[in-house]
């Protein structure tokens, strides 16, 4: 049944994939009322959980969701189809759809980690993948069922004209589905990834492609994390779907943002773009047009919101005695005196890992000096390991490691430092140890490593930043910005980035981190319910 406090349903509903807890199977306390291990709740970080605390715990608020964090197939388990025991949750209000786990593996692992997010970040090499099948076709129906799951849920949770806000490429069938269940409601769709351009984006069967666009459209807003991925949507709206998109200048708008100076010359739109990713429609307007999208007499208003990392949280967070203890162990493993280059990433097919280990073997082929100066911390957190391709890029990863290792390793020295075992205050101690932080994805919607690392760091950080991560037009100014996939370039950089003054380094670093920190989860969020409120 659906939680009604007050019989009129909540005002603010979250919906994604993961909800906001992890669960790991408690180590020999006592059994639960069911005779079962007990498990022990964590909650989970990341901007939307904190991005809904600003919320405050008055606002009737629910998240609904079908999985749960690492560590989670007996919880799941045990929780599908439930409400989560608050006290697991600090308090949120958290249902889990009963979804089939047939159903849910097909959606999941086959058409949002396979399909969708290999089109959104252009990863499929195209001579043998993809092929669009019978088989294709059973798991879009269940990814239609799983998205279906989630539309009636939020129809039956939700008080009337209540804010619905829809995250990622798991779910962009259901704004479409949810409109047609609740017309009265404002539903807005928030894209984590980058949106591939159309000519990628037609890879897609047409009708599938179609579906997605128009799922999308069903909602108020698109929001995505920079104006490359809305521009790259509104064009894929226009190509596949023949929709009408209006690029307004500012003064032409309804006044439901501010008149906004009129901005001249190249620098002057450089610094409206510059605003605009820090979260202001106004300046977005004035730097290339508000971009409303029109089809089948409705509109959809495409918004930016570059999420920022949390300051206040990594600062304080850095700082706690576990942090210390793993910042201990890494010195001890470096050695004095070493400099250290540090990248943390999942072992996502799109962090380009590998290439980030050549590019640091060629630094040490290309320039010897480094010999026994330089250790590579390379933190690659297992990732959906459920799918063959994963396990065989972590793999790879672990063989490229391990090769640079016998090739130019030393009794003391070990060039690369490569650790698979996720451990969150791990990588806050690299962060503050950084001298270089290396951030090559071949295509990412933000990255917010390349936003922390300037906020840890203790002696200010180099940083080595993909021009393909969204975070790229925020601080690309003050990164030093390489092609993912040019490794002498990269190698290059790491070079540059090593030798770099102190001075400078530390002056690059202070800049990094005001812009890393412009749109603080908090604000994120309420910027996207105030933009679904606006329009
Ligand atoms: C990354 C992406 C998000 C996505 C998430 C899913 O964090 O940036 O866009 O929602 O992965 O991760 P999962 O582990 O649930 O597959």
């Amino acid at each position: 049944m659906a939680f009604d406090p007050s019989g009129a349903g909540a005002r603010v509903l979250v919906a994604s994939n993961r909800g906001p807890v992890s669960y790991t199977l408690g180590d020999g306390g006592p059994p639960g009322p069911d005779g079962l291990p007990p498990l022990t709740a964590r909650r989970g970080g990341g901007g939307l959980v904190s991005g809904l605390s600003a919320i405050g715990p008055d606002a009737d608020a629910v998240w609904v969701c079908a999985a749960l964090g690492e560590g989670d197939r007996e919880a799941v388990r045990r929780a599908r189809g439930r409400y989560l025991d608050p006290a697991d949750t600090g308090g949120q209000r958290v249902r889990m759809l009963d979804i089939a786990p047939e159903t849910f593996t097909a959606a999941y692992n086959d058409i949002a980690n396979s399909v969708l997010w290999f089109v959104h970040h252009m990863l499929y090499q195209t001579p043998l993948d993809p092929v669009f099948d019978d088989r294709f076709r059973d798991r879009w129906a269940a990814y239609e069922r799983y998205n279906a799951a989630f539309a009636d849920a939020l129809a039956q949770e939700a008080a009337e004209g209540a804010f619905v806000l829809v995250q990622d490429y798991h779910l962009v069938l259901v704004p479409g589905m949810l409109r047609e269940l609740r017309p009265d409601l404002r539903i807005g769709h928030f894209s984590h990834t980058p949106w591939a351009p159309p000519d990628y984006f037609r890879l897609l069967p047409d009708d599938v492609a179609a579906q997605v666009l128009r799922g999308i459209l069903g909602g108020n807003r698109a929001a995505f994390l920079t104006r490359r991925w809305a521009d790259a949507f509104a064009e894929c709206c226009e190509r596949v779907l023949g929709a009408t998109v209006r690029r307004v200048p500012e003064q032409e708008t309804d006044g439901a943002a501010e008149p906004d100076a009129e901005v001249q010359g190249a620098e002057a739109v450089r610094e409206a773009i510059r605003e605009a990713v820090r979260g202001s429609e106004a300046a977005a307007a004035a730097a290339g047009g508000r971009l409303i999208v029109e089809f089948e007499g409705r509109t959809t208003r495409i918004g930016v919101h570059g999420l920022g990392a949390d300051a206040e949280f990594l600062r304080q967070r850095s700082r706690q005695p576990d942090v210390d203890e793993r910042l201990a162990a890494l010195r001890a493993q470096i050695g004095a005196g070493r400099k250290t280059i540090v990248r943390v990433d999942r072992t996502e097919l799109s962090k380009n890992i590998v290439r980030g280990l050549l590019a640091f073997r060629r630094l040490l082929e290309q320039h010897p000096q480094w010999h026994g100066r330089v250790v590579h911390i390379a933190f690659a957190y297992p990732s959906r390991q459920d799918l063959a391709v994963y396990r065989e890029y972590t793999e790879e990863v672990r063989r490229v490691a391990e090769e640079i290792n016998a090739t130019f390793g030393t009794p003391d020295w070990e060039p690369v430092a490569l650790h698979v075992k996720d451990d969150f205050a791990r990588s806050l101690a690299a962060y503050r140890l950084a001298d270089v932080a290396l951030v090559n994805p071949i295509r990412d919607g933000m990255n917010l490593v390349a936003k922390e690392v300037p906020v840890v760091s203790e002696a200010g950080c180099a940083l080595v930043l993909s021009r393909e991560a969204g975070a790229c037009a925020e601080l690309g100014e003050d990164a030093l910005v390489v092609n993912p996939y040019d490794v002498e370039a990269t190698a290059r950089a790491l070079h540059e980035a090593l030798v770099m003054p102190e001075g400078e380094r530390a002056e690059r670093n202070r800049r990094l981190a005001t812009a890393a920190t412009a749109l603080p989860p908090r604000d994120w969020f309420l910027a996207q319910l105030r933009a679904l409120d606006a329009g």
